[in-house]
């Protein structure tokens, strides 16, 4: 699959839920309204999906959510997807999670092929974790990661730079994943749904002053690591661990995209800053054959925009894309 752009697109990110055991402040609403179960795909129909798009040259699987392990049954859709990978038509099969589940999966990921995983934490304070995730349990997640890494999952960390909120602690978090051999990402808070955009403009913390803060403490020489992704990385010399920078807001990482987005539903997204999407989920409930999903992959990578332009600034505001993350799963 190769876009207008010329860009191939080896790597697709599934959401297979919208719901979470979680409410992260910057990601739900407390009271969230989650999508009718008829509307979600059912396992079977997402292993039908993705498996048509690993038939046209996908290499990488994500599964996201919503958080994926809270979907029922999720273990048998990673153990079937498990068989492209014994065939080598899958390179990678991961997921991004945020650990509540981590202890009772580790060892069934790691039987179904998934080599490494995504963990969100933000903090290690648990009051402040509960205060973010407004229903999570910060010990419930670390005793998620000893699982993984028992299990030999390698993870990697994810954590929000949030104003006001986790910026007294970035240096604890390079020094405590330093110590658990974990690589580290901060990500710019995105302006996704409606939130209330006005603790948004508050915490938006660029990720040019959280590596200016970092610098102060840890050597960090840049690195050309690269993982297909939106990550700029650095490796800290002090504890040879990676730290990457996602940074939609004040960096364009469009030219190198390699992929594109399903929901729950089965829109395909391709891309996470704009509007457009494709409804695959009607050619897959239409015909038992894969041809005219097919076609209608096809004619969705043909209208991959160029590029996204968010934009989160004090003059004209916060302007949200009306999607929760929780949709497009990040
Ligand atoms: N801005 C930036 N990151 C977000 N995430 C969820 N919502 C937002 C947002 N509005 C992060 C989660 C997780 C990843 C999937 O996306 O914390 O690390
Ligand atoms: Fe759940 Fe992740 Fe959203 Fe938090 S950021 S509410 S863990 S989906």
């Amino acid at each position: 699959m190769i876009d207008p752009f010329g860009r191939h697109i080896s790597y697709l990110r599934v959401s297979v839920t919208d719901r979470c055991d979680f409410r992260c402040v910057y990601c739900m609403a407390e009271d969230m309204t989650f999508l009718p179960k008829s509307d979600v795909l059912s396992l079977e129909e997402l292993d039908r999906l993705c498996s048509a798009f690993v038939r046209l040259g996908v290499k990488k699987l994500r599964l996201t959510g919503g958080e994926p392990l809270v979907r029922r049954n999720i273990m048998w859709l990673i153990e079937r997807l498990g068989r492209h990978l014994k065939t080598g038509a899958l390179d990678e099969l991961t997921l991004t999670t945020n650990g509540s589940q981590l202890a009772k999966y580790a060892d069934d990921l790691a039987k179904a092929g998934v080599k490494r995983i995504n963990v969100s934490i933000d903090t290690l304070d648990p009051e402040k974790f509960t205060a973010i995730t407004r229903w999570g349990k910060l010990d419930k997640v670390l005793a998620g990661l000893e699982a993984a890494k028992r299990a030999g999952l390698e993870t990697k960390i994810n954590a929000v730079a949030l104003k006001g909120v986790n910026d007294g602690e970035i240096h604890d978090l390079v020094a405590w994943c330093g110590r658990e051999g974990h690589d580290l990402t901060f990500i710019e808070v995105m302006p996704m749904g409606e939130i209330g955009d006005a603790a948004r403009l508050d915490q938006y913390w660029p990720l040019s002053m959280v590596r200016a803060e970092l610098a102060k403490r840890w050597t960090l020489v840049d690195s050309d690591y690269a993982t297909g992704g939106p990550a700029r990385y650095a490796e800290v010399q002090e504890t040879g661990k990676r730290i990457g920078f996602i940074t939609p807001m004040t960096h364009n990482f469009c030219e190198s995209c390699n992929r594109v987005r399903l929901t729950c539903t089965g829109s395909l997204f391709m891309c996470l800053g704009q509007e457009d999407s494709a409804d695959l989920r009607k050619p897959l409930r239409e015909s038992e054959g894969d041809e005219a999903l097919t076609a209608a992959i096809h004619e969705a990578i043909s209208r991959k925009p160029k590029g996204h332009d968010f934009v989160i600034d004090r003059r004209r505001g916060a302007r949200s894309n009306i999607r929760h993350m929780s949709v497009t799963g990040g």
